[in-house]
């Protein structure tokens, strides 16, 4: 199955690159060869060849030199390496398994030992490289559904949270309605008032009389500055509802495989909307942004989740640190630049972290939560968003009694 898969072979002996050469072309491998160790790197990252068996006494440069420099190119790292020698002393196969070679064969070949090994190796990197594709699909399906849970988690404070500016929503527009009624009334009468008028007969007092009880009915200054009160309270009504569902769908997104340029000032106010139930409770939270912060490429709403499960755990925290009715706490947000980095910091006056606890946060189902409010996922998904998947950097600072500080550091410009 792997006849047809591009070998390279390295020897500094030409009678031995035709030896081996014969018995590899022979089974159908297309082969590179290289006859010094120069010439091997320079094949190499040319042809990037899926094996190579590699001499190890060459002049110059050693086949173990070749190896280092092949693992540390990672265009080159990951192709395996069978090196050929002659010796067979213990010390120098050691010394090339340590270099990362993944076996040898001694010289002279016994072909059907060699083609073995060669086909051997073959199948283990397929075979790995399949492995690594599987994981790299788990781990973005995990991500995704710990997003969904967390999602799960938020959506009955959601739905609170949208539920309040409903209501105000539907008392105003209660209250709006009642008064379009009462000056549809008043417009009746200033109707009959102006036909009467028009025709230019006097204006009969009873006209008049009912006039004044409809304006008095409607108090017509109390009807204009509660309907410019009400119709205030439902914009604003409907801006805290667009703004949740805005930070809902941003936090739902599953987001594609590129970056997009986002507006981080935003991205944070609205991880703090959508997750406002699970913190107004327990704390006050300031949020200090940068207008002027440039757009920053990232994945927005594996972002958002970050912030998200930051800001929870602050609130969890503090809600231990003050108790059952205890006095409201702190959670201060702030995004700024700093050097290359954009900078998000999330600070809460909470219990701190014990320094036992210290080295295992970041650990993946690590919590010391009961069960039902903690899963132990979210710092470890912090991690793995903003150091993997953004090359940024997270850090914290806690005192026991004082609280922690997590700072989230994002590359300005990606590469
Ligand atoms: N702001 C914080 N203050 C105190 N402890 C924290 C804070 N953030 C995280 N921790 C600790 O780290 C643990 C892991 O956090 P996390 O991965 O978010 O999982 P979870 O919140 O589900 O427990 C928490 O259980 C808690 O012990
Ligand atoms: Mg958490």
């Amino acid at each position: 199955m792997h006849q047809g898969s591009r070998l390279l072979i390295v020897d500094d002996t030409p009678q031995n690159l035709q030896v081996l050469g014969g018995i590899l072309r022979e089974q159908g491998y297309k082969l590179s060869v290289a006859q010094s160790g120069a010439q091997a790197l320079e094949v190499a990252r040319r042809v990037l060849p899926e094996l190579i068996l590699l001499d190890v006494m060459m002049p110059e440069m050693d086949g173990f030199e070749v190896c280092r420099h092949l693992k540390a190119d990672p265009a080159t790292a990951e192709i395996p390496v069978i090196f050929l020698t002659a010796k067979t002393e213990a010390e120098d196969v050691v010394r090339g398994f340590e270099l990362g070679a993944v076996d040898y064969v001694t010289k002279p070949f016994n072909p059907p030992e060699l083609l073995k090994r060669v086909q051997t190796h073959l199948e283990l990197a397929l075979l790995r490289r399949d492995l690594e594709k599987q994981v790299e699909e788990k781990t973005s399906q995990l991500l995704q559904a710990q997003r969904l849970e967390s999602m799960g988690q938020l959506a009955a404070g959601i739905a609170h949270e949208v539920n309040s500016p409903m209501q105000f929503i539907g008392n105003n527009t209660d209250f709006l309605s009642q008064a379009l009624e009462e000056l549809a009334a008043l417009r009746r009468q200033y109707h009959q008032l102006y036909e009467q008028a028009r025709i230019g007969g006097a204006v009969a007092p009873e006209l008049l009389e009912k006039m004044a009880v409809a304006l008095e009915a409607c108090e017509v200054e109390y009807l204009d500055s509660e309907t410019e009160r009400a119709l205030g309270k439902i914009q604003e009504g409907v801006k805290r509802v667009v703004e949740i569902v805005e930070g809902m769908r941003e936090l739902a997104h599953p987001g594609g495989r590129e970056k997009v340029a986002a507006d981080l000032n935003h991205l944070v106010h609205s991880a703090i909307t959508v997750c406002r139930n699970e913190w107004k409770y327990v704390a006050d939270l300031t949020l200090d942004t940068d207008p002027g912060l440039a757009p920053v490429q990232c994945f927005p709403g594996e972002l958002s989740q970050c912030i998200v499960n930051l800001v929870v755990n602050a609130a969890h925290a503090i809600a231990e640190a003050a108790g059952p009715g205890g006095a409201k706490g702190q959670i201060g947000v702030s995004l700024r630049p700093a050097g290359p980095w954009a900078e998000i910091r999330v600070e809460d006056n909470g219990t701190g972290i014990p320094p036992e606890v210290q080295p295992r946060i970041f650990d993946f189902l690590f919590t010391t939560k009961e069960f039902g409010k903690g899963t132990g996922q979210g710092l470890s998904l912090v991690q793995r968003v903003i150091r993997d998947h953004h090359a940024g950097e997270v850090c914290f600072e806690t005192a026991m009694g004082k609280g922690t500080t997590f700072l989230l550091r994002l590359p300005l410009s990606q590469a």
